[in-house]
C-alpha cells in the first residue's frame, strides 16, 4: 500500500503536470528545465487551439475581491484556485495562516480558532514595527500554497509553483498588539544553479507605494552578501518589478560611485553589493554612465552627471537594517 507521502506526492505531481500542461507557455526557462528533468514522456508542446482555450481561461479573473485582515483587495489577475472555489468571486483569508474560505461567516469561526498571530517560522529581522518571517515551505506546505495562491492573483506572469518544498518564503509584516500583518513577501529558491536570489516578490496593494518593495528588494541581496554570493531575480521581470529593481540598483550604484569618485570597477561594485555584474552593465548603459575602450566596459561617472541622475533616482525606500538581521543561510537538514 502506498504510504500517504507518496500518494500525496503522486497527487502533487498530477497537479503539477496538469497545471504545467496548460501553463507551458508561461514558464520560464528554469522552470521549463525543471520539468524536463523530472522525464515527463508524452508532454508535447500545445497546439493553437489547446493554446487559445488556455489563453481565454487564464485571461479571465476568478476571483474579483478578497478579504485580508482590514483590507479588501481588488485582484488583478487569474489564479488558479481548487476547482471548488470556481463559484466565488470572493475570498475571505485568515491574514495569519492565510488559509481562505468562501464565505465570511467561516472565516469568523475560523478566527475564533486559529492560534497564529504571525506567520509560521522562524522572525529573523525586527527593527520598531517591521519583522521579517522566514518560512520552510517544506515544514510549512499549506501556508506556502497558500501564500502562492494568494501571490498569483497579482502576479500575471509567474507559474503557481506546487512543489513549495525547494523554496523559502521571506514575509514581511507590520506588527502592532492585533498582531503581525502580511505586508508582502519574496520567495527564494533554497538552491539557484542560476544564481536567482529572489523568485517571486509582492507587496500587497494597500501597501504598495510606500518603500516596501524596494526594502524587500534590499532584504534579497543583504542575505545574498550572508551567503557570499552574487545575486540576481528570476525572469521574466513585471513592468512594476523591473522599475522597482532599476530604482533600486540605480540608488545603490550611483552612492557607491559617488563615494568612490567613479574610480571602482564593475567586479568590485558587484563584490560590495552581491548584485550581479549583467544588472550593473545594464543599469550603467542605461544611465550613460558607460564606454566601451579597448575592449573593455569603463564606468566614466563625471560627479554632476552623478549628481543629475541621483536626484531623478527618486526615494531610497525603507533601509534594512542589517544589524538587526539574525539569519544563517539554508542548509539541508540531514
Ligand atoms: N507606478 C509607477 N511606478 C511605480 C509603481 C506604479 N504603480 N509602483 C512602483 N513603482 C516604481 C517607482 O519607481 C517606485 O519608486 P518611487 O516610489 O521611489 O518612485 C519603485 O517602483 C518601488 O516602489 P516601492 O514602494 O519600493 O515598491 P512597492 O512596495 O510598490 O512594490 C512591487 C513594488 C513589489 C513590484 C509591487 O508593485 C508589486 O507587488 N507588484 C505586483 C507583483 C509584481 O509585479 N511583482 C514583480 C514580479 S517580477 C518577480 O517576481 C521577479
Ligand atoms: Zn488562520
Amino acid at each position: 500500500m502506498l504510504s500517504l507521502e507518496v500518494c500525496f506526492l503522486v497527487m502533487m505531481l498530477l497537479a503539477t503536470l496538469l497545471y504545467f500542461q496548460v501553463t507551458s507557455l508561461k514558464m520560464t526557462r528554469h522552470q521549463k528545465r525543471k520539468i524536463d528533468e523530472t522525464h515527463v514522456e508524452g508532454h508535447e508542446e500545445l497546439d493553437a487551439a489547446s493554446l487559445r482555450e488556455h489563453e481565454e481561461f487564464t485571461k479571465v479573473k476568478n476571483i474579483a475581491t478578497i478579504e485580508l485582515g482590514r483590507y479588501e483587495i481588488e485582484t488583478w489577475y487569474f489564479s488558479p484556485f481548487p476547482p471548488e472555489y470556481n463559484d466565488c468571486v470572493k475570498l475571505y483569508f485568515c491574514e495569519f495562516c492565510l488559509n481562505f474560505m468562501k464565505r465570511k461567516e467561516q472565516l469568523q469561526r475560523h478566527m475564533r480558532k486559529c492560534d497564529l498571530k504571525h506567520p509560521p517560522g522562524d522572525e529573523i529581522y525586527r527593527c520598531g514595527t517591521l519583522s521579517m518571517f522566514e518560512v520552510d515551505g517544506k515544514k510549512n506546505k499549506v501556508y506556502g500554497q497558500n501564500l502562492c495562491y494568494l501571490a498569483k492573483l497579482f502576479l500575471d506572469h509567474k507559474t503557481l509553483y506546487y512543489d513549495v518544498d525547494l523554496f523559502l518564503f521571506y514575509v514581511l509584516c507590520e506588527c502592532d498588539d492585533r498582531g503581525c500583518h502580511m505586508v508582502g513577501y519574496f520567495s527564494k529558491e533554497k538552491h539557484s544553479e542560476e544564481s536567482y536570489n529572489l523568485a517571486c516578490i509582492l507587496t500587497l496593494p494597500p501597501y504598495q507605494r510606500k518603500g516596501y518593495g524596494k526594502f524587500l528588494i534590499a532584504f534579497s541581496y543583504e542575505l545574498s552578501k550572508k551567503e557570499n554570493k552574487v545575486g540576481t531575480p528570476e525572469r521574466p521581470l513585471s513592468d512594476l518589478g523591473l522599475l522597482s529593481y532599476r530604482g533600486y540598483w540605480t540608488r545603490v550604484l550611483l552612492d557607491i560611485l559617488k563615494k568612490h569618485k567613479g574610480n571602482i570597477s564593475i567586479k568590485e561594485l558587484s563584490d560590495m553589493t552581491a548584485i550581479k555584474a549583467e544588472d550593473i552593465l545594464a543599469t550603467l548603459q542605461t544611465l550613460e554612465l558607460i564606454q566601451y575602450r579597448k575592449g573593455q566596459h569603463v564606468i566614466c561617472a563625471d560627479p554632476k552627471v552623478l549628481d543629475r541622475h541621483l536626484k531623478a533616482a527618486g526615494r531610497g525606500g525603507l533601509d534594512v537594517d542589517v544589524s538587526k538581521l539574525i539569519w544563517t543561510p539554508y542548509k539541508e537538514q540531514s
